[in-house]
């Protein structure tokens, strides 16, 4: 009887064991309790997320889960908690799951007691704040199957030996995302040792591949991440015994040359991520082979050659990326076949052929589609509407043509239509967007599309970027804009539209981070420009219209404001002197070639962002006020074509950034300021046609940087200064600025590619000598003396001016040694002499006058000088060709005043003036907003997404390296 009590019990407690612990009837043991508790003590949990952490059965906590038949605790699971790791979980004994991913511990290192946890099979680190070494007690967790101490946001954690790993031959899953590894070199003969391991990931852990290993032992693995390791070396070889990979990432890796031949066994491939890298073969045919390929990624190589051979086996294919790549031909009919194809990128190659080219089953599951900066051609295929699911459409840059047709408005899915640069025409009605409830972004600028729907009509859908440059909307502001009330960015240019901006309008903008209305016929006056944007970085353009009326107030929200060549007129005081906005944010203002008048008041204090002030072309008067001087970061100072009188503030010495100063055709008194060597950086100074006398400055020759000096048409008198060699830029004796930033207005979306922009650009005449523009003008002064022999030092001039001044002496032989100049004025001065027989050797020169001298002698003989007009000669005592008259006969050639000549001459000084004002105004303010971005990110990968946020609004800058 009492044995058979004895029996019933224990039978009931094993039962029970067994069964009723879920029923939470048995308690956990107190010494785990209490090692949770104080567990617990040390983290800190504001939001309370273990508040279940009280009563006495522990195995009931949250993230706590208890062994069924001991009730010791066997797994924690805790995240999103901060704190510190108390030691007293070693009484933990059974811990075998221990994950504490996602929490913050703010810094402190892994502790060593871990590795005592001796029946751990599971440890999760990840995402934890762990810094420091990581102790290589862990290699005591021999039963440990899962490691986890990585962070893809970047983690502090380091290992310097690696040898503790090589003990936990358990081991299945390894992940050290971001681990610093670089100091370990045997990475790979320790990780060869672990016999079991299925999932490996090494991704950004700063890995090198000097080892002599070329076969491993890695056949259980499946899944290998190398990505962001900066190998820069060929793939290594012995990649090739993997050959059971189901996921294989070598992504961005430096990896170059062939895509390696050893991938090809790996015939189990579901992923493979090559991009980011620098192969450049050709897409072998052997990749037909990976039948169970989902996700093929090699974008941003430099891979050649077509893909005719390539899709039709794989169709498993759920994501294709070739991207920025160097492929071209015809997409191959077998896409058809790819019924689970949900996206495609192919932005960036030379693809060409007809865009009809996806049809079959593809239409029902592409969701991306994206062609972008491709030679495609032919036309939107009229079955476009079966494309259900597709949601984001790229074919900007192509050769698309036709209309768009109506179907089109059947994409219900459609987020995002980004079809600029195209050819494509015709009516767009309502139709066309009947179902597009989705749409958020449509851009299709540069294509011949008229719009003009019913003035009722209601779109389906709320954009968040719209541009329609160069469509036909006008002449009347199109009313539908007004439903719009998410609008971030907004073009409109081009669009002709004749009529003012209604008032609605303004309550449309608080969203706005771009707006270009520019070059249409806008009239009317702007009330304000103070509700726009939600923050900084504003863009407004609203230049070329008919626009009237005083500068509007804005709002600081706005860092470029454009409203050159319109109608502004009176004067600047409201405007800058405004106290409504505190904190200006400005830094480029685009006011030139309007009717502003009166006087620049005393406000620049108020704009200290300022980077890019442009005034030219208007009518302002007084001095330059000596406020000018708080606009410390100012790089772009354009005042030209105004009455500006007095003489240059002092306080100018305070812009040490200036790198183009343009004052020119003022009436600026007074002398060149010795402190102008303050004002080193500066690569353009423009002083042309004002009223500065004085001698010129020794000072001015510390401005090492300039390459384009124009102090012609004022009263400089005295000597050249025989400093002009310093003048380290233009002597070739330092690089110009590595970078020179061309802007193009509005070339959204193009290729990366100099020659592309700068021949579609409108710079397109200047394009030769874009690059190495050197000019020094200092004609039409009355400057005496002779040709100091330090201005044929600066021998990377191409242009060089010293007409119209009272030069006597001789024209210097060394001249010759300028080899890069293409015109050379030194016409109407007191020069004698004969012309050095060097002048022959000047090869570019293409444009000579030195008429109007008293040189003498015989032409020298060259091809060349035997080619200019007899003009560039007349009124010497020359002789020879081209002259008529023959040198025996010592007859001097008769000539009257040739003012055209003299005039051509000016033209030609002025247009490179000119040019290189428009240029550099547009583009230095852009080195400081753009320009930085650009440089700072990898160009390659990321232009694509870059233009999209910097949109089509004003402008594409163009990096580009000025010297070969
Ligand atoms: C590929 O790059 C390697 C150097 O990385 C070069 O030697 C080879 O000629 C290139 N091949 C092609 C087809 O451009
Ligand atoms: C691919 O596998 C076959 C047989 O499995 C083997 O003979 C061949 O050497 C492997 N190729 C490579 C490049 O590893
Ligand atoms: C496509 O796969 C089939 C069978 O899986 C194979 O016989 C054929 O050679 C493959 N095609 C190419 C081009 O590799
Ligand atoms: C664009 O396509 C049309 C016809 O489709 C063709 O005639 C024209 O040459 C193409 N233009 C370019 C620049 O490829």
């Amino acid at each position: 009887m009492e044995i058979s009590v004895s029996l019933l019990f224990l039978i009931i407690t094993v039962v029970c064991n067994l069964f009723c612990n879920s029923l939470s009837d048995v308690i956990c043991l107190e010494s785990e309790r209490t090692a949770l508790l104080m567990f617990k003590n040390d983290l800190d949990d504001p939001s309370g997320r273990l508040s279940s952490w009280t009563g006495l059965d522990c195995c009931e906590w949250d993230g706590i889960i208890c062994d069924v038949l001991t009730g010791h605790v066997r797994d924690i699971r805790i995240h999103n908690l901060g704190g510190k790791l108390s030691p007293s979980l070693i009484n933990i004994k059974n811990l075998a799951h221990l994950d504490l991913s996602r929490n913050n511990f703010g810094g402190a290192q892994i502790p060593s007691f871990i590795g005592s946890l001796n029946y751990l099979q599971y440890l999760d680190l990840s995402e934890s704040g762990f810094e420091g070494i990581i102790p290589h007690h862990i290699g005591n967790l021999s039963s440990l199957e899962y490691l986890n101490v990585g962070d893809h946001f970047g983690s502090k954690l380091i290992v310097t030996n690696m040898q503790w790993l090589s003990n936990l031959s358990s081991l299945k899953y390894l992940d050290m995302t971001g681990v610093n590894l670089s100091e370990p070199s045997d990475w790979l003969q320790v990780i060869n040792n672990l016999h079991s391991l299925v999932d490996l990931r090494l991704s950004r852990c700063r890995l090198t591949l000097f080892t002599s290993i070329d076969v491993v032992d890695f056949t259980s693995l499946r899944v290998l991440d190398l990505s962001g390791n900066d190998f820069n070396s060929l793939v290594p070889y012995w990649i090739r015994s993997l050959g059971n990979l189901v996921h294989l990432d070598l992504s961005d890796c430096g990896f170059y040359n062939r895509i390696p031949f050893a991938l090809q066994n790996m015939t189990k491939l579901e992923y493979l991520n090559l991009s980011s890298n620098n192969f450049n073969s050709t897409i072998p045919d052997w990749f037909s082979r990976f039948v169970d390929l989902e996700v093929l990624n090699i974008a941003d190589n430099l891979i050649e050659g077509e893909i005719q051979g390539l899709l039709g086996n794989l169709t498993s294919l759920v994501s294709l990326d070739l991207s920025h790549n160097r492929l071209e031909g015809i997409l191959p009919k077998s896409l058809a076949n790819l019924c689970r194809l949900e996206e495609i990128y192919l932005s960036g190659n030379r693809f060409s052929g007809d865009i009809q080219v996806f049809q079959g089953c593809i239409t029902k599951s592409l969701r991306f589609l994206y062609l972008g900066s491709n030679k495609f051609s032919g036309e939107l295929p009229s079955n476009i509407g079966d494309f259900v699911k597709l949601k984001k459409l790229d074919i900007v840059d192509n050769n698309i043509t036709g209309t768009l047709p109506e179907e089109f408005g059947q994409l219900q899915e459609l987020e995002y239509f980004v079809a600029s640069l195209n050819s494509l025409e015709g009516v767009v009605s309502e139709e066309h967007f009947r179902n597009l409830s989705r749409l958020k972004i449509f851009r299709a600028n540069g294509n011949k599309f008229s719009f003009k729907p019913n003035r009722k009509w209601v779109p389906p859908f709320q954009l968040t970027g719209l541009s329609l440059r160069k469509w036909d909307l006008g002449p009347e502001f199109p009313l539908w804009i007004k439903h719009m009330r998410n609008l971030n960015y907004l073009s409109l240019a081009q669009t002709g539209i004749i009529d003012s901006i209604p008032a609605w309008f303004w309550n449309r903008t608080s969203k706005l981070s771009h707006l270009n209305l520019s070059s249409n016929q806008i009239y009317g006056q702007i009330p304000s420009l103070l509700n726009l944007g939600f923050d900084g970085n504003v863009g407004v353009d609203l230049k070329c219209n008919r626009i009237s009326g005083p500068i509007p107030p804005i709002s600081p929200n706005i860092s470029i404001l454009v409203l050159s060549s319109n109608l502004f007129s009176g004067s600047l005081r409201d405007f800058l002197c405004n106290d409504v906005v505190q904190e200006n944010r400005l830094e480029i203002l685009n006011l030139g070639n309007n009717r502003l008048s009166g006087e620049i008041p005393e406000c620049w204090m108020k704009w200290p962002s300022m980077r890019v002030l442009r005034l030219e072309g208007n009518n302002l008067t007084g001095k330059i006020p000596s406020s000018i001087g708080f606009l410390t970061r100012l790089q772009s100072l354009h005042l030209r074509l105004n009455n500006l009188s007095g003489i240059l503030p002092f306080s100018l010495q305070k812009c040490v950034d200036l790198l183009l100063l343009d004052l020119g055709r003022n009436n600026l008194t007074g002398k060149i300021p010795v402190w102008i060597n303050k004002l080193s950086k500066l690569i353009v100074l423009n002083l042309r046609l004002n009223e500065l006398s004085g001698n010129i400055p020794q000072e001015l020759c510390h401005l090492n940087s300039i390459q384009t000096l124009d102090l012609a048409g004022n009263h400089l008198s005295g000597k050249i200064p025989r400093c002009f060699n310093n003048f380290s830029v233009m002597a070739g004796k330092q690089q110009a600025s590595d970078h020179i930033y061309y802007s193009v207005e509005d070339t959204f979306g193009g290729v990366p590619d100099s020659q592309f922009l700068v021949l579609k650009g409108r710079f397109r005449e200047y394009s030769s000598t874009l690059q190495l523009v050197m000019t020094l003008d200092l004609s039409d002064n009355v400057l005496s003396g002779s040709i100091p022999i330090e201005i044929t030092r600066l021998i990377r001039l191409q242009a060089l001016n010293l007409s119209r001044n009272s030069l006597n002496g001789n024209i210097p032989d060394s001249i010759a040694d300028i080899g890069f100049l293409e015109s050379l004025d030194i016409s109407k001065s007191w020069l004698s002499g004969e012309i050095p027989q060097s002048i022959s050797r000047l090869t570019f020169l293409s444009h000579l006058n030195l008429s109007y001298n008293n040189l003498t002698g015989r032409i020298p003989t060259g091809t060349q000088l035997q080619g200019f007009d007899t003009s560039s000669f007349i009124g010497n005592g020359l002789c020879g060709p081209p002259l008529s008259g023959k040198c025996d006969e010592n007859e001097e050639t008769l000539s009257t005043e040739d003012e055209e000549e003299r005039d051509g001459s000016l033209l030609r000084g002025e247009r490179f003036g000119v040019f290189l004002s428009v240029v550099l105004g547009f583009v230095f303010g852009f080195v400081g907003v753009v320009g930085p971005l650009i440089l700072n990110i990898s160009w390659r990968t990321t232009y694509f997404r870059l233009l999209n946020s910097i949109g089509n609004y004003i402008y594409y800058v163009l990096v580009k390296t000025f010297l070969r």
